[in-house]
């Protein structure tokens, strides 16, 4: 049998790396890394997929930054929805099946239990509702030729990220306050690449939620870090994290309190579950 040709937009992003690092045995990857493709270009991202006729194409493209989207909702909603839009257009007319990512921010956070695939989304901010429009136009072009998997608290060794920010901070400072009551589910982007050509070579489709297993809010998360970093000797000296609340650190954009999400079905369509965050979190540390 031939192998499945994928191309991934946005290889150079977590997400993106990740997938490239973990190429599964029976997937040929179309694009080299430094061939990227602009998802906001219609004409650009209809000729490249018409020529490399990928079976698969893997969104991990996305306008992350959620503060600054708050200011410039156009950037945003350019890539997040009209450019997921274009990829699936691109998709419909090749024959190509779409693996799309979303975010646990499409949530108000208001919901107290891990929310589920159906539940309404009711995003607080400019990022996840330009998410949460794109997730609807994939949905609508492609139907049940496409997946979407809702993540989150995404880190890794490369790029900018909560654990990256944490040990940066930790070895400059005698203390941290981190905030303490919001709760999710941190996530390593390798874990999630890996559910990702799962979910490829499985042919998934409709909606599903991948994260880590077990939940934290950011101040667990950070003392892990501390922990586990100490542990490995990544850092010089020692520094006390404290706990802090939403409103001692006020950012542009609010974040959802509550945002761990329901993975048993996605888990069970896989065959694969979850690893723990902080077995994740240990593995990702040693690779600095
Ligand atoms: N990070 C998180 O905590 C988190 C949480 C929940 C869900 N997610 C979702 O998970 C997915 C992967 O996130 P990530 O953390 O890997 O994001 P990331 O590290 O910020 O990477 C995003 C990638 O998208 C690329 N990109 C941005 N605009 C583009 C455009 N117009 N055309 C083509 N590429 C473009 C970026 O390229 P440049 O760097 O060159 O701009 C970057 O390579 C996204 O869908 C995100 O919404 C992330």
């Amino acid at each position: 049998m031939s192998d499945i040709k994928v191309l991934v937009a946005g290889s150079g992003g977590q997400l993106g790396s990740e997938l490239q690092r973990t190429v599964p045995a029976g997937v040929t990857l179309l694009a080299p890394p430094e061939v990227g493709f602009d998802l906001t270009d219609a004409a650009q991202v209809q000729s490249l997929i018409n020529s490399l006729d990928p079976d698969w194409i893997i969104n991990a493209a996305a306008y992350t930054a959620v503060d600054k989207a708050e200011e410039d909702p156009d950037s945003a909603y350019a890539v997040n929805r009209d450019g997921a839009g274009l990829l699936a257009s691109a998709a419909a007319s090749s024959g190509a099946r779409l693996l799309h990512i979303s975010t646990d921010f499409v949530f108000n956070g208001q919901k107290g239990s891990p929310y589920l695939v159906g539940d309404q989304p009711d995003p607080l901010g400019v990022y996840g509702a330009s998410k949460q429009a794109g997730d609807e136009v994939v949905s609508k072009i492609l139907g049940d030729r496409c997946a979407i998997i809702r993540t989150a608290w995404v880190y890794s060794s490369l790029g900018n990220n909560f654990v990256k920010t944490m040990l940066r901070l930790m070895g400059e400072r005698d203390q941290l306050g981190i905030v303490a009551d919001q709760i999710g589910s941190p996530t390593w982007a390798n874990s999630l690449a890996r559910a990702c050509w799962r979910a490829v070579l499985s042919d998934l489709s409709g909606m599903h939620h991948w994260t880590d297993a077990g939940v934290a809010s950011w101040y667990d998360f950070a003392v892990a870090i501390h922990e586990e970093a100490s542990a490995l000797g990544l850092l010089p000296k020692p520094c006390v994290v404290k706990p802090i609340r939403t409103e001692d650190y006020p950012t542009p954009a609010a974040r959802p309190a509550y945002s761990v999400l329901d993975k048993t079905p996605t888990w069970q369509a896989l065959g694969l579950e979850g690893e723990h965050w902080r077995s994740a979190l240990r593995k990702m540390l040693a690779e600095l």
